[in-house]
């Protein structure tokens, strides 16, 4: 059998690669310190539960609207305007199958064979396949560590060329922790009307930010040509396996998006979206102590990391990840690389984490901190026992 060109130019996820290899170690009774799985280890708020099982007696168990339910694309431009301060009528509002059938669907929609695609690095893996998938071209911006991986506007504008189509953007960062400053996005955001390119934000995490920072949506600017929105029900709400997201833009923009939607999936599942929609009406307190709780296991992370000798670690100020920088060891020991290191310590230690190079970079690793204070501590006493080993 000869497989397209196409499927060819992408690869499985090295995330769910990492999640599978951990899952099977499990299995065979492993004691696993689990840093790899990029979702909240919170379990979904009773009321949306409650919601989706109501929904369920009710017999809502039937094809919906391709772009969902009204009640919900209304409920998400509500709550957009409240957190944010945008404007979205619910027409400009799509829901999708996660936000990653959103991303999926903005760049097969926009991006042509050889148009150019700024990708800002660390990114998150997917970004870069799709644009492969599509057929475009990444142009890799790298970020520096030393800044923080903060992106800068300027920075951007030395890549355009042509045939760029599309700038994307994602904060708070996976896999990083970044945050992009308002005033930055803002210079991104002229940037791309000047320059006759479409923005698209990345908000997967806006609601879990750090120290005191606001929120924050380029939402707020009423643009709708050179921009549009990507958002997920999935880490705000603890419902990854949900799989409701959404994306906010230009009714043409949308229009095609949804073409695709009706070809593929359809839509997304019924009793989800009226699951998502007591999501988004009902009490935010939930938000609101995990933000609390992932703030105080940052802390918690941050300071353990950096208390191992070599091993360097930037302060996200968002998301619940850190990317620590492990050069200083990849040379012992016939070590390596860090994927090679990143096998050791899932076989030796019993840490389970994403190596860089799935993100773009060579030295570092991924550390996802949404699992228990508890897990944190016997994490980190593992990884120093097993750096102080090599
Ligand atoms: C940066 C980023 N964007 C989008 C997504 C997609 O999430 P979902 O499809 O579950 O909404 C993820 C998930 O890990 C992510 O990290």
């Amino acid at each position: 059998m000869q497989f397209s060109e196409r499927i060819s130019r992408i690869s499985v996820s090295s995330t769910a690669a990492v999640v599978q290899k951990a899952e099977k170690l499990r299995a065979s009774g492993t004691d696993l310190v689990d840093f790899g799985a990029g979702e909240p280890d919170f379990p979904t708020p009773e009321r949306i539960k409650q919601a989706a099982i109501e929904a369920l007696s009710r017999n809502l168990t039937k094809y919906t609207a391709t772009g969902g339910i009204a009640e919900l694309r209304r409920a998400v431009v509500e709550r957009h305007a409240k957190d944010f301060g945008s404007a979205y009528a619910p027409e400009e509002c799509l829901i999708t199958v996660g936000g990653k059938q959103a991303i999926f669907e903005a760049i097969a929609a926009t991006v042509n064979h050889g148009d150019e695609v700024i990708l800002p690095s660390p990114y998150w893996v997917s970004f870069l396949d799709i644009i492969n998938y599509a057929g475009g071209k990444a142009v890799i911006l790298p970020l520096r560590e030393e800044e923080n991986f903060t992106l800068r506007a300027e920075d951007v504008e030395k890549l355009l060329s042509p045939k760029t189509k599309l700038i994307i953007v994602n904060s708070p960062n996976n896999p990083t922790g970044g945050v992009v400053p308002p005033e930055e996005m803002e210079k991104l955001l002229a940037l791309a009307r000047r320059r006759g390119v479409l923005l698209m934000s990345d908000e997967c995490y806006c609601h879990f930010l750090y120290d005191g920072r606001k929120p924050f949506s380029l939402g707020s600017s009423g643009e709708r040509e050179h921009l549009i929105l990507v958002g997920s029900l999935s880490k705000t709400y603890a419902m990854t396996g949900w799989r409701v997201g959404f994306a906010l833009g230009s009714q043409k923009l949308l229009a095609n998006m949804l073409k695709l939607q009706s070809h593929s999936t359809s839509n997304p599942t019924s009793f989800a979206q009226w699951g998502a929609l007591e999501a988004l009406t009902g009490p935010q307190d939930s938000v609101r102590l995990m933000r609390e709780e992932y703030e105080r296991r940052r802390n918690r992370i941050v300071a353990g990391l950096r208390a191992i000798p070599g091993l360097q670690c930037t302060q996200p100020a968002g998301a619940f990840y850190v990317y620590p920088n492990a050069a200083h060891y990849l040379n012992q020991n016939g070590l390596g690389n860090v994927t090679a290191l990143a096998e050791q310590l899932l076989e030796k230690a019993g840490v389970a984490l994403v190596p860089g190079p799935a993100f773009g970079t060579e030295a570092h690793f991924r550390i996802s901190y949404a699992t228990s204070q508890e897990r944190i501590d016997e994490g980190l006493r593992r990884l120093k026992a097993f750096f102080a080993s090599l």
